[in-house]
């Protein structure tokens, strides 16, 4: 019996980190949770439903794209981006808000919670929950739900109810309090869907079984498209000249092995760790591809000023909100306010898988600045077309950076997360000010006109 209880408790960590410490009005949900992820997780029938609305509500698989222009103006390694911004909702997020919705119905649940800060997983979570019939109630801080206004416009749209939270710094870190909260209030018809790979036992597992869908895509996708950068150079005259350019195109430069099957570097950014758990996953045991999560710099390296929890020193192990992991804490092991221009990296922990593999040096960590990151947006847009949620502008800044310093021919993909509409309110006044209140003022008096 003990055999198995240690057994039980082990398959809840990842080292030593993961666990499940929940008040006892959360056991019986718990174990129902527990219980029905158990029977899908190996149901072949759950999962072909799951691929079907991947497929037609989603719009999977989401592209992986070469970016030969950005490549080209680095000079170094060559740059391919996962297109996450290309999902429903704009973002990865939807992946999870769909498995875990269909396995809250499953359970005969009749409605949803979750908590957001960017507020793409509370979009994506009240789009699924109108799809699927359920109801929906979104927690959001007071702070989020003010710069991240489109996202709290489009979930309302969706009917969803969006509750501000105006506990503690009234972002992120403070929904997942509320939203849990919530949760030991009402949960014998509601499903607390966690939006990103953190929180007790079974949830990190489970948003990292729906998430990794996005490195799966990966394996073949890259592949399929490396044979064509072959048969590309194959067919280029110039190749040979190319090739011992030191700068100029780097697109076709040391392509000359069709059968090359992975990436050299992965880099995605690192909130809860959702994106960046679902784009490793499938490659932990490719010890030759380095993988790099990317955490908010914010602007500055005081405490309170970012949300770097693995290379700040302000990190440490503790258990916060039901889960052992590592948290930015003072000495007194009070959670540190965090800091960050994109929403979504606004949070003080970081998800158990990924604290596990980087402390033993699986995954390689580092950060981008508010400053780097606004940069990045605009490289991207103006070099790609393609303009990326703040969020991912941390994973596309550290990759920018890194393919300098590589040589040509090595291959660095990037997850773009999410797309950058939702960031409108933060983008424009810090890019474009003065035009940007020129406009709002319009639109006030225009308003004040209407209604
Ligand atoms: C576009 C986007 N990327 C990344 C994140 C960070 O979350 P995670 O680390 O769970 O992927 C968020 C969170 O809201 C997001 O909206």
């Amino acid at each position: 019996m003990e055999k198995i209880m240690n057994e039980q408790a082990r398959k809840r960590y990842f080292g030593d980190f993961g666990g499940r410490f929940i008040p006892e009005v959360l056991v019986p949900a718990f174990e129902e949770l527990e219980e029905a992820w158990a029977s899908v997780k190996h149901d072949r029938k759950f999962f072909d439903e799951l691929e079907r609305a991947q497929r037609d509500f989603v719009g999977r698989p989401t592209p992986l794209l070469l970016a030969e222009n950005l490549t080209t103006s680095c000079g170094g390694g060559r740059i391919w981006l996962k297109m996450e911004a290309l999902a429903h909702t704009g973002a990865h997020k939807i992946n999870n808000a769909l498995g875990q919705g269909l396995l809250a119905k499953k359970m005969g649940k009749k409605r949803l919670i979750a908590e957001t800060g960017a507020g793409q997983h509370g979009l994506a979570t009240a789009a699924v929950a109108a799809r699927l019939g359920l109801e929906c109630e979104i927690f959001m801080g007071e702070v989020d739900m003010a710069r991240q206004h489109p996202n709290v416009y489009g979930m309302r749209l969706f009917g969803a109810r969006v509750t501000a939270v105006t506990e503690g710094s009234r972002t992120l870190t403070d929904a997942v309090n509320a939203a849990m909260k919530s949760w030991t209030e009402r949960v014998s018809d509601t499903h607390y869907l966690i939006g990103s790979a953190l929180g007790p036992y079974p949830f990190p597992e489970i948003v990292r079984t729906f998430q990794s869908v996005i490195g799966k895509e990966l394996r073949s996708q890259f592949r399929e498209r490396y044979a064509e950068l072959a048969g590309r150079a194959s067919r280029d005259p110039s190749i040979e000249m190319e090739q011992g350019a030191s700068s100029g195109s780097c697109i076709l430069a040391g392509v000359s092995d069709a059968q090359k099957s992975l990436p050299d570097v992965m880099v995605a950014c690192v909130g809860g760790g959702s994106n960046s758990i679902g784009l490793f996953h499938d490659f932990l045991d490719d010890e030759s591809v380095r993988l790099v999560g990317v955490e908010a710099g914010g602007h500055g390296t005081a405490p309170g000023e970012h949300a770097v929890r693995m290379t700040s020193g302000q990190g440490r192990p503790g258990v916060v909100q039901a889960y052992r992991s590592i948290f930015l804490q003072d000495d007194n092991g009070s959670l540190l306010p965090t800091s960050s221009v994109s929403a979504g990296l606004d949070y003080a922990g970081i998800g158990p898988e990924l604290a596990y593999y980087g402390k033993n040096g699986r995954i390689e960590f580092t950060s981008a600045s508010d400053e780097e990151v606004l940069d990045a947006v605009q490289v991207l847009a103006r070099t790609e077309g393609i303009l990326p949620a703040l969020e991912s502008a941390h994973a596309l800044a550290a990759a920018v950076r890194l393919a300098r310093t590589l040589p040509v021919g090595t291959d660095i993909v990037v997850n773009i997360s999410g797309r950058g509409d939702k960031d409108l309110f933060i983008t424009a006044p810090r890019l474009d000010g003065e035009d940007w209140l020129d406009f709002l003022k319009a639109e006030v008096a225009r308003l004040e006109g209407l209604l």
